[in-house]
């Protein structure tokens, strides 16, 4: 790829506010900003699904720098999540999100012993998820919703790679062959012939058989929320990395034709790319993640093809850059509008993990990255 001068010029402004904001960040784990300043879910709720990609913005910004300061943060907010491994109830199908980008980089990064004994109590737990009926990882605990022990859902592909990891890390197939089985029926019940992905698949627990979908964070059922197309586009990619399986690649390509396919003209993703016309909801965070994975499938297809993906992803991010970065020092977080359901009160607001892959995508464009997933 040449070198892109308006992604260096925007990795320096990164690296310049990172700096100032970690410094007022040390000890807490944010998800969003309440009036320019980060919150913090140590406090809140210690075991949310957000809770790794601070670390993870640590370390991706460490391993550009090697600036201590990041290295510190990312280490205690490994530790910090220590206790959610005594707390059943808030480890779900999101240990992906949580380790990966914690504990699995540090090992990856330094080697440390205790993170990778983390990565791999987080591997084995949740692949005590899978369900060898309906042969898929369930995904939430039940709570709010009722029974969702037959819950599946396209996040998941996600976590995957934490189970591709652990198999190669203990020689031992086990893993790798519960994330496949579940890439499988993911790849069946999930995506739709148009390349459109459903958010929430219900399986019935005993039987194994299809039940329904749901809308789950997008406007309705049949919709078509992004960033569930985003976590898809990228997921698919990842298992077809892990584990070279063409299929994979196909499904991967198949939903990033249909995300790119439905990209307005302002180049900002909105909520759903099937909400009503007159509602003007955006997601930052699916723009950031769809750019990683088209990114990511640029490097898997012929010369012809892989500048499709790769102009697509520039497009999303350098308008990101360009329409959503806030650059004021004094405000804590760097993407704006970003969205965590339709039918939520609240929306386009800071969401941690917008910045987290906002960074990863510039740190791809600009060879920086640490390989997270
Ligand atoms: N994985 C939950 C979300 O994307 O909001």
């Amino acid at each position: 790829m040449d070198k892109l001068q308006w992604a260096e010029e925007v990795a320096e402004k990164i690296i310049k506010k990172s700096e100032v904001v970690a410094k007022e960040n040390k000890e807490n784990i944010p998800y969003t900003t309440v009036d320019g300043k980060f919150d913090d879910m140590v406090k809140a709720n210690f075991c949310w699904w957000t809770n790794g990609f601070w670390g993870g913005m640590m370390w991706q910004l460490y391993n550009a720098t090697k600036n201590d300061l990041f290295r510190e943060i990312a280490e205690n907010n490994e530790k910090i999540l220590d206790r959610n491994f005594m707390e059943a109830q808030g480890l779900d199908h999101d240990n992906g999100f949580k380790w990966l980008p914690t504990a699995v980089a540090n090992y990856r990064l330094t080697g440390n012993k205790a993170s990778k004994n983390r990565g791999l109590l987080a591997a084995n737990n949740l692949a005590g998820r899978f369900n060898p009926a309906g042969s898929f990882i369930r995904a939430w605990n039940d709570g709010g919703d009722g029974n969702t022990a037959g819950w599946a859902i396209i996040d998941c592909m996600m976590n995957l790679p934490l189970l591709y990891w652990a198999s190669k890390e203990t020689n031992d197939p086990r893993f790798k062959q519960i994330a496949m089985l579940h890439a499988d029926t993911a790849q069946k019940y999930f995506i739709r012939p148009d390349g459109s992905s459903n958010h929430i698949v219900e399986f019935n627990p005993v039987t194994g058989e299809y039940v329904t979908t749901f809308g789950g964070q997008g406007y309705k059922e049949g919709s078509s929320w992004t960033r569930g197309q985003a976590w898809a586009l990228y997921g698919f990619t990842l298992s077809y990395i892990h584990t070279q399986n063409k299929q994979y690649l196909d499904t991967a390509i198949r939903v990033a034709n249909y995300f790119i396919y439905n990209i307005p003209e302002s180049g900002l993703i909105p909520v759903d790319f099937r909400q009503p016309e007159d509602c003007t909801y955006e997601d930052s965070t699916a723009a950031a993640i769809a750019a990683c994975g088209l990114l990511e499938i640029a490097k898997q297809v012929n010369e012809k093809d892989s500048k499709i993906y790769e102009k697509a992803a520039i497009n999303l991010i350098k308008t990101l850059a360009e329409k959503r970065c806030n650059w004021d020092l004094n405000v804590h977080n760097i993407l704006e509008k970003c969205t965590a359901a339709y039918h939520d009160e609240r929306h386009e607001f800071s969401i941690i993990y917008g910045d987290y892959y906002f960074i990863e995508a510039i740190w791809k464009l600009t060879g920086k990255e640490l390989f997270i997933w």
